[in-house]
């Protein structure tokens, strides 16, 4: 794919990310791999205004190009796209019940079986630091590992894929989760599932391609751990 399509893919991803209500005004932020480094939305900038043309390429090492400064979250993008071979886009955002459950630092457990799309037992929460810095980044590769989706503390959540259109179809899936569980948490905490079973899920939603829109049309199933 071109830079050209990639940076409308975007756009797209995150028009739909906030017409779809799972986030509101100019919070959030998206990334996509190129060949040297990658692609992210520009900070601050509404959605609604964003044209490809001002989504910014990025180096690795924080260098970026063209008039439009970077999202503030560049170094989480940076680092998870460095450290995730498995994954080309980096989706994060604002979502309404995802983030509630955020506020509180609770992970989602295995409580439903469609947890398993994330990659294992829990979709975790990671510990809060301030936007923007290394110690959030550091904190959302650790909360990621063997996952495809996190929460981030008093913050939101990040969902991960093989494209821009896959990830915000996983962070869609995550906040539809999350709002369960709080639905579930009102008679209390719910029973979950053993870790026996979200194998078990795994192995047969990779066998049966199910959930195949978070991993792409080229896979052979869904949210393979490293
Ligand atoms: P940016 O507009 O800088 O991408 O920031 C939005 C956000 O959600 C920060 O976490």
């Amino acid at each position: 794919m071109d830079d050209g399509d990639l940076r409308r893919d975007m756009v797209d991803a995150c028009r739909r990310m906030n017409a779809t209500g799972l986030n509101q005004g100019t919070s959030g932020n998206l990334s996509a791999r190129t060949g040297a480094g990658f692609l992210v939305t520009p900070t601050s900038l509404p959605y609604d205004a964003m044209e490809p043309g001002d989504i910014v390429p990025m180096g690795f090492d924080g260098t970026y190009e063209g008039p439009r400064r970077p999202s503030s979250e560049w170094r989480f993008h940076a680092d998870i796209l460095a450290t995730r071979p498995d994954v080309d886009s980096v989706l994060h955002c604002h979502s309404p019940h995802a983030t509630t459950l955020a506020c509180h630092h609770r992970p989602i457990p295995a409580f439903h079986y469609m947890v398993a799309l994330a990659g294992g037992p829990t979709i975790r929460c990671a510990p809060y630091a301030t936007f923007g810095s290394q110690a959030l980044s550091d904190h959302a590769v650790a909360a990621l590992e063997g996952r495809r989706a996190c929460l981030l503390g008093q913050h939101g959540m990040i969902a991960l894929g093989p494209t821009p259109a896959a990830a915000l179809a996983l962070a869609v899936e995550v906040e539809a989760l999350a709002r369960l569980y709080l639905g579930a948490l009102a008679l209390g905490e719910p029973p979950v599932l053993a870790d026996e079973e979200i194998e078990r899920v795994i192995a047969r939603m990779r066998r049966r391609g199910y959930g195949r829109t978070v991993e792409g049309d080229d896979a052979e199933g869904v949210a393979r751990p490293r």
